[in-house]
């Protein structure tokens, strides 16, 4: 991969105190890369100064909020790249506090791409959407030609902010494009509640040697361990051929959240869990199985996942049991 690209090149990345927005961080700094975060360290989000521990001094961080069209008017110019990663991303937050989550993932991201359009034009953009966008498939792998039928507040929102990229793409030639993530997991990641990700609250249970909770257990998922993420944003926006398009990232392979659990287990040499049902208000808006087929990015990238499920887990229990100081204590 052409990741020399990079180098002495100036770097936005909106949401890079947070979980993949670090991991990246991390990168392109040593990518030799000029890297600004902006991050609004909202404290139920997953932002976290640690996350940044060991580059903080080869990166600026500007502590402001992508809602503020003046902050960004002045952050955005001159940047030759801009990683689009701030998202409120916890589901039910979506649904008892929608007008936060229209508010960052749709009406942000427009006024991002609008200070984009009059300030600096020639900056390529990759932004994270989301597998939740689709819904409950209809279809498994799904693909991107599936169609969109989100069933949350956040798939909604995520969905119009996706498409503004592609508009702005498409309409001021202002080069986009989006990543449909699946659920990524990997150090860095928050496990101090469920709000990103239900396998957060697994580790840190797991860790604190509490049993964590399945829900359902048949449900069939993927991971992308969050280094072969990194990778996928590096390649796209490495590359004109991701303008205007829109690419699903995937895993390895396709677990059962019951398989999942004991698998966490034996990676991590001991640990247990209770199976219940699922809570009714997580129920309604569950998606049921979802799997991704990524063909697309493999044929037009050359990106595929590297890390197997077993490795990464591995890797992110590693990660907490070294620094769970910081992230939950
Ligand atoms: N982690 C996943 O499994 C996953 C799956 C699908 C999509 N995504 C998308 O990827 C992106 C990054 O997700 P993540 O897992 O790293 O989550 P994260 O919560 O760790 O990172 C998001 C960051 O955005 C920051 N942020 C939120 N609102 C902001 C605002 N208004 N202004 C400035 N910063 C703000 C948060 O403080 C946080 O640091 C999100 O847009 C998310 O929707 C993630």
């Amino acid at each position: 991969m052409a990741e020399l690209v990079f180098e002495e090149k100036r770097v936005l990345i909106t949401g890079g105190l947070g979980f993949i927005g670090s991991n990246l961080a991390a990168r392109l700094v040593d990518l030799k890369a000029h890297v600004t975060i902006v991050d609004s360290l909202i404290p139920e989000y997953g932002g976290n100064l640690f996350n940044i521990a060991g580059i903080e001094g080869r990166v600026k961080v500007n502590i402001s909020d992508v809602r503020d069209q003046h902050s960004m008017r002045y952050l955005v110019q001159g940047q030759d790249y801009l990683f689009n990663l701030a998202g409120q991303t916890s589901h039910l937050d979506s649904m008892h506090d929608p007008y936060a989550d229209l508010d960052i993932n749709c009406r942000s991201q427009l006024s991002i791409l609008e200070v984009c359009r009059k300030y600096n034009p020639r900056v390529k953009i990759v932004f994270a959407s989301t597998r939740q966008i689709y819904g409950k498939p209809e279809y498994l792998p799904v693909d991107e030609a599936h169609l969109l039928r989100p069933v949350d507040v956040n798939g909604i929102n995520k969905m119009a902010g996706e498409w503004y990229h592609i508009l702005y793409n498409n309409v001021y030639g202002i080069r986009a494009c989006a990543l449909r993530l699946t659920n990524t997991i990997g150090p860095r990641m928050r496990v101090k509640d469920a709000r990103q990700t239900f396998l957060g609250i697994w580790v840190r249970l797991l860790i604190e040697g509490k049993p964590f909770e399945v829900w359902g257990g048949e449900q069939l998922r993927d991971f992308t361990y969050v280094d072969d993420a990194v990778g996928a944003f590096l390649m796209a926006a490495a590359s004109d051929e991701s303008n205007g398009q829109i690419f699903n990232l995937g895993g390895d392979c396709v677990i059962s959240l019951k398989d999942l659990a004991d698998l966490l287990i034996q990676v991590s040499d001991g640990g247990e869990y209770i199976s219940h049902s699922y809570p009714a208000d997580r129920k309604r808006i569950d998606i049921g199985d979802y799997y991704a087929d990524f063909s697309r990015i493999r044929s037009a990238l050359g990106w595929e996942p590297k890390v197997t499920l077993r490795e990464g887990l591995g890797r992110t229990i590693t990660y907490y049991r070294q620094h769970h100081d910081q992230y939950w204590d």
